[in-house]
């Protein structure tokens, strides 16, 4: 495995590789890693000659000072496990490195932005947008892999492509959970023992909307669901939703559309979590 930190270095083997037809799959990540994350490597792996995975926290999408810094940095153990996975190349460039300028590019998502993490976390989309433009200018992958952890990111960057014209094809990939249920994120190591304990209550209660769907009317299960989280000690919720997965509008009604999805998003503490679930 080679660990690449200039972009002309990466992007001359890249290009050294993709002249010997060697297809490239790709997975962006900020590092911390974790089996989800590992997830979405051996995907690429298995459907790919070379697979690269970048680390780069990228300051200009976080909306919360205290949450850029306490992001979890763990450069050499994301390497061996990336060594393991089966990773070709890892690229970790600075933020010098990937911003020497300031940036200006400025997306147009529509409602995607407005709605849930738009509507909360304003300029997070650019954010990312502009990051993983960057990222797949120097890359040049073939395919790349997403989360559907971050659901509305993969919309985004689907929309993005699209926009762009860029010749990627965009893969999205299934939520890896802890065994309690837990959605595995690079914030969960900064919860609490007891906030910990509280967290797959998350999940707990997506899986009572997906059991209740259909047979319940929504309103109701969205109470339900506010008060079966909001019963635990530093739970803050930020939204609880039920949507039309290909809009992320949210429905009034079952019958409204075959693809439904909800969403959750809460502070447990200090911590925001966010997770989804098809029902
Ligand atoms: P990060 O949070 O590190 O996530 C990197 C990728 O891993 C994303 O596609 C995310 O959806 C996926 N992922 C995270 N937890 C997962 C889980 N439990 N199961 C499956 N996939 C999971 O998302 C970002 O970084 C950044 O916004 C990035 C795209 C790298 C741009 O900066």
């Amino acid at each position: 495995m080679e660990i690449y930190s200039r972009i002309r270095d990466i992007q001359a083997k890249v290009r050294e590789l993709k002249a010997e037809g060697l297809s490239i799959g790709y997975v962006p990540t900020m590092g911390a890693l974790h089996e989800g994350h590992i997830s979405l490597l051996r995907r690429s792996d298995e459907e790919n000659n070379i697979s690269v995975c970048s680390i780069f926290v990228n300051p200009i999408q976080f909306n919360n000072q205290i949450d850029l810094e306490k992001y979890p940095r763990t450069l050499k153990e994301d390497s061996e496990k990336l060594d393991k996975a089966n990773c070709d190349i890892v690229f970790a460039p600075s933020v010098d490195e990937m911003y020497p300028d300031k940036v200006s590019e400025s997306y147009d998502f529509g409602l995607l932005e407005k709605l849930m993490e738009g509507a909360l976390r304003p300029g997070h989309f650019n954010g990312v947008a502009v990051v993983v433009k960057r990222l797949f200018d120097i890359c040049m992958p073939d395919k790349a892999y997403f989360g559907e952890k971050d659901f509305q990111q993969l919309m985004v960057i689907r929309a993005l492509v699209k926009q762009e014209n860029i010749p990627v094809k965009i893969i999205g990939c299934p939520i890896i959970r802890e065994p309690d249920g837990l959605a595995m994120s690079s914030r969960n190591v900064r919860l609490t023992p007891g906030e910990r304990r509280i967290a797959p209550e998350i999940f707990k209660t997506l899986d009572m909307m997906k059991e209740k769907a259909g047979k319940k009317n929504i309103k109701e299960i969205l109470t339900e669901a506010e008060n079966q989280l909001e019963q635990h000690p530093g739970v803050k919720i930020d939204y609880i939703q039920i949507v039309d997965e290909s809009t992320l509008v949210p429905i009034t009604n079952w019958d409204e559309t075959d693809n439904i999805r909800a969403f959750v998003a809460l502070f447990l503490g200090e911590v925001r979590l966010i997770d989804n679930m098809k029902l």
